[in-house]
């Protein structure tokens, strides 16, 4: 869980990332001083890597109304001051999480009414075929045609720019969960009859050909990882080895690193939860595919961590709700395990020691 791990011309001081959550604050793609305290904490907190949530590369492509974007100046500005506060004030890393939300966007905040459409000013939306998430619910989206392709991937160019400038370390693109780069990859989504559509190789081609224009954008010495629904969970729709499959076009397209979340593709699936529920994934394109991966989903101890890393069965893992239990989580974790090895910031040093030695003396006394 403590060993630095090296991609590109980036290290990662441990192998404890906190994974892109929406927290739906932004007014108008703005991102404020929420955004700033949510991921700097983690970023204080001892997770190798912040990645931002969720951030989308035009108006009609955010989930939400409260979603962050970069599409403008002052959201560059804006998201330039976390990065610079993140890198300033602890040794951690910021990644950027870019996408769109295709077919499941123009929706309600999460913790209002996930997935339900706005109740006045829905925008139009743009899918890989024109099938509404939730039938008789969400909105009938268009069709993608040339033209939206064209002006999408321009749009996810001009953001890369952005987040460059921004000085963020690493770029996820985001083709999971039934947003718009995932509507083309599922087979339940992408019904299309042109060279976008079909086998797996042409569901991916317009994620490929939109990364590949990122990756020729975005520094050569700075990591790229792509973030995928691995499995649908539904029968006809992704299995894990068209996750391989994915991964493997993906690799050759020049991503360094395979994000393998699952699921939120069909209203139809039945995922299998359980601990570490989504690793056999990560493991099998790890191993199959030879590209490193983040493992993500219910991993909540650090000897879940520290087993799926010795294992080889990830690289990375994505730690989510429990960064929104405990900011802290990493260092908790280190001090729970008696590695006391680690960088607290100078700040709160103090807290360190008080906790280490706290935890010793209730070991001792379970020893008694
Ligand atoms: C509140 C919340 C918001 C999320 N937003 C995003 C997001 O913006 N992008 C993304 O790829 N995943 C998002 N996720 C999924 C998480 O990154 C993660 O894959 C999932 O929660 C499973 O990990 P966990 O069991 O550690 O929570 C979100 C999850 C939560 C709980």
């Amino acid at each position: 869980m403590f060993a630095p791990i090296s991609v590109r011309g980036v290290t990662l001081k441990n192998r404890v990332i906190c994974s892109p959550m929406a927290t739906y604050m932004a007014q108008d793609g703005l991102p404020n001083d929420f955004h700033l305290v949510h991921l700097s904490s983690r970023a204080m907190g001892g997770a190798s890597m912040v990645v931002t949530e969720m951030t989308c590369v035009s108006p009609d492509a955010r989930i939400t109304p409260g979603c962050p974007g970069m599409w403008n100046d002052e959201q560059q500005n804006a998201w330039k001051r976390v990065v610079d506060f993140v890198h300033t004030h602890t040794d951690a890393k910021i990644a950027f999480q870019l996408g769109h939300a295709g077919r499941k966007g123009s929706t309600r905040m999460g913790w209002d009414a996930i997935d339900q459409p706005l109740g006045s000013g829905n925008w139009p939306l743009v899918s890989a075929s024109p099938l509404p998430y939730i039938e008789g619910v969400s909105q009938t989206p268009a069709e993608a045609t040339r033209a939206d392709m064209r002006r999408i991937k321009a749009d996810f160019v001009s953001a890369t720019r952005r987040a460059i400038a921004a000085g963020f370390d690493w770029l996820e693109f985001h083709c999971a969960h039934g947003y718009f780069m995932s509507s083309f990859i599922s087979p339940l989504t992408n019904q299309r009859t042109d060279a976008y559509g079909g086998c797996v190789e042409n569901r991916c081609r317009y994620p490929l050909e939109v990364f590949s224009t990122m990756r020729a954008v975005w520094p050569q010495d700075r990591p790229m990882s792509v973030r995928i629904s691995a499995h649908d969970w539904v029968p006809g729709g992704t299995t894990a080895d068209d996750a391989a499959r994915v991964a493997c076009l993906f690799k050759e397209a020049g991503a360094d690193v395979i994000d393998c979340s699952s699921g939120q593709v069909s209203k139809a699936e039945k995922p299998v939860y359980g601990r570490m529920f989504q690793v056999p994934f990560a493991d099998k394109i790890r191993n199959e595919v030879g590209i490193p991966t983040i493992a993500v989903g219910n991993i909540f101890e650090g000897d879940h961590v520290n087993t799926i890393i010795a294992a080889g069965r990830a690289d990375l893992c994505a730690i989510a709700r429990p960064h929104l239990a405990d900011p802290a989580w990493t260092l908790h974790e280190a001090a729970k395990q008696g590695f006391t090895d680690i960088t607290w910031p100078k700040q709160y040093l103090t807290g360190k020691e008080q906790l280490e030695r706290n935890l010793a003396r209730a070991q001792l006394m379970l020893q008694v």
